[in-house]
């Protein structure tokens, strides 16, 4: 059995001007995951954070045309060359434990998936078990966005 160690993603601060470019540094990070990531994407309505994921979904060997805004679900598994989790918080019902409605006990015993949470603020004060990324977005409409990667926890 092989278990995946989790590996360092690069943090800092990009600019992006175009949706490409966005989608771009989702491949880059993407192209840095070995499994066992929880990527926390936050930023406004209409930042990119979809973007971004669909960009980390194509490096992980993803048709990103999957890759959508959930309208009902609030999860989406895709097999790739990593089991990824999207999962999108923005249509929680306000006062809902994001853990509890969503399962994340359940979708965390898989030490070897990638999950990416956009609005991932709102899962509160969960207590995530593995390596943690923070993604933030901050721009919307035809403003350039302002892009930063931090880690938040391991
Ligand atoms: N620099 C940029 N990066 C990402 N998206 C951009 C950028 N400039 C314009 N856009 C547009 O902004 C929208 C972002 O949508 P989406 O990724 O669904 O946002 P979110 O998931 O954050 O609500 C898309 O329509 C995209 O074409
Ligand atoms: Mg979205």
């Amino acid at each position: 059995m092989t278990t995946a160690t989790p590996q360092s993603i690069t943090t800092g601060e990009w600019i992006s001007f175009h949706e490409r470019e966005t989608f771009d540094l989702g491949v880059r990070i993407g192209e840095q995951l070995s499994g066992g990531e929880i990527i926390l994407l936050n930023g406004p309505l209409g930042a990119g954070k979809t973007v971004l994921v669909k960009g980390i979904a194509h490096a992980l060997g993803l048709d990103e045309e999957d890759v959508t805004s959930p309208s009902f679900t609030l999860v989406n598994p895709h097999q790739g060359r990593l089991l990824t989790y999207h999962i999108d918080l923005y249509r929680l019902d306000e006062g809902a434990s994001a853990a509890h409605a969503v399962d994340l006990d359940e979708i965390l015993t898989d030490e070897t998936a990638v999950v990416i949470i956009e609005w991932g603020e709102r899962l509160g004060s969960y207590p995530l078990p593995a390596s943690v990324w923070r993604v933030g977005i901050s721009g919307d409409g035809d403003e350039p966005r302002k892009i930063s990667i931090s880690a938040a926890g391991h």
